[in-house]
Formats: structure tokens, sequence, C-alpha cells
């Protein structure tokens, strides 16, 4: 089975509920022509712009995804929300493990992999960030770091499971910096990742997986990115906060993984 090509946009902290509405509102016409068949198109606002973002795209092909999820099911974790309230209130995806939250946040491959755990036991489907900083690809480390993060990342999961498991690789000396792998570098690394899936889960279950790159993808690029064997997509920050890039780069993206 070949891996499905999926797009999200990554809102990060931006925003607000009236201003994600207005965003959503354009986009859907925009990708109202996009078939599911050939590209999954996902948004993931902040917490608190979800249920707006929810409402705003029912009945179009725009599903929505989260940010973050904590591990617990519930208890004294203040500040935090859990996979339950995030499936209660109709998000289908998780962005888990962002480069921004390892740095920023403490977030370890064993927090990576308790959030998988309890978002998939919830119902909810993984977008599952990795990737090496510059000081490790300088130093070497990028296959050996990738491999840590999956490993650890995805420990104790069944092969079954990750059919509701996106991997995005993030380079994190691209992201936000208008820096991209040229698609020839992001091939070699996505390649080597789906190695190290196949490794721990089969063949099967590699060849299945969405692999997305991430990391200053644009219109511009979309299109070669997707064009590569192992890239299924993309995590989009910047080029997703304006309709009228992400659709184009969502459509350019389609193009591309059609050259395949
Ligand atoms: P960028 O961000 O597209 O702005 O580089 C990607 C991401 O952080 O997911």
């Amino acid at each position: 089975m070949a891996a499905k090509l999926v797009v999200a946009g990554n809102w990060k902290m931006n925003m607000t509920a009236s201003e994600g509405k207005a965003l959503v509102d354009a986009l859907k016409p925009l990708v109202a022509d996009v078939c599911p068949c050939a590209c999954t198109v996902i948004v993931c606002p902040p917490f608190t712009t979800l249920a707006t973002v929810i409402e705003a795209a029912k009945g179009s092909n725009i599903h929505v995804g989260a940010q973050n999820v904590h591990w617990a099911a519930n208890g004294a974790f203040t500040g935090e929300i859990s996979a339950a309230m995030l499936k209660e209130a109709g998000v289908e995806y998780v962005i888990i493990g962002h480069s921004e939250r390892r740095q920023y946040f403490g977030e370890t491959d064993a927090t990576v992999n308790a959030r998988i755990k309890a978002a998939l036991e919830a119902g909810l489907k993984p977008i599952v960030c990795i990737g090496e900083t510059l000081e490790e690809r300088e130093g070497g480390k990028t296959e050996a770091v990738l491999e840590r993060q999956i490993n650890e990342g995805l420990a104790g999961l069944e092969a079954a499971s990750l059919a509701d498991l996106i991997l995005a690789y993030e380079p994190v000396w691209a992201i936000g910096t208008g820096r991209t792998a040229t698609p020839e570098m992001a091939e070699d690394t996505q390649k080597a990742i789906r190695g190290f899936v196949a490794a721990q889960f089969g063949d099967a279950a590699a060849e299945a997986m969405t692999i997305q790159y991430g990391g200053s993808m644009k219109p511009e690029n979309a299109a070669a990115l997707c064009a590569q064997a192992d890239i299924n997509g993309g995590l989009i920050g910047g080029a997703a906060l304006k309709a009228a890039s992400f659709a184009d780069l969502v459509k350019n993206a389609v193009a591309g993984n059609s050259e395949k």
C-alpha cells in the first residue's frame, strides 16, 4: 500500500478564534476541488481556536488537528489538555514532539512516546515530529538522532497502530529560516527514516506510512519535494497562515506527488 499524501498547516501560536475562522472560510473554496483521495488537508490551530475552526470546517474537506496533548487521562496538570478533551471537541489529529516543544518546553522522546500512546488510545491521529539540529547535522549525527527519536518515540507501539500515525521530518535548521533542505537531501534522509521504521515495525507498515517533510516548505518548492519517493506531504508553518499560499502549496504538492 502506498503512503497517502497529507499536508498539514501548523499555525503555532497564531490566529485568534475569529482570525482562524476567517482563514478557514477563505481556504474552503480554494481547496474544495482537492480530492480527499489525492490529499488530506489539515489545519492545526491553537487550543482556544479549535472549536471555532472545527465548526467553520464542517462539511468541507479540511480536517482539524491540535498542536499538543497531555499523556494523562485527567488530573492535577494545570494548563494541560487531555486526549479525551480534544476528541470530544471534534479534533482528529494532533502534532506531537514539534522541535519547538523539544527546544523550549522540555519535550523528550519519553514524553513524546507517552503522548502518542494517549492520543492513539483516544482515537486521535498523531503527527509525530522528528528532526536534527544544525549542530547534529554538521556533526554527522543526523541518522543516529532520527533513529533514536523513532525507536524511543514509537517504542511499544503495535505495527497496526502505525496506520493512524504520521511522521513529520523537520530538520530544525530549516524551520522558519527560509532554508529548505534540497529535495534530494530531504529524500535521502526520509528514505533512511522509512528504513528505521521498517527495521522496527516491518516493511509493510513502513511503506504505508505517511512521512511528511517540514521546514520552509512553500508553494514554490512543494512540488519538487513531494515528487520525491519518500516525501508524502508536508507540515507547514509560515506558508499555512495565508489561505492562498496554503491552497497553492496543497495543489503543488498534489501535482508533485502525481509525478512519482
Ligand atoms: P515553517 O515551519 O514552514 O515556517 O518552516 C514548519 C514547522 O515548524 O512545522
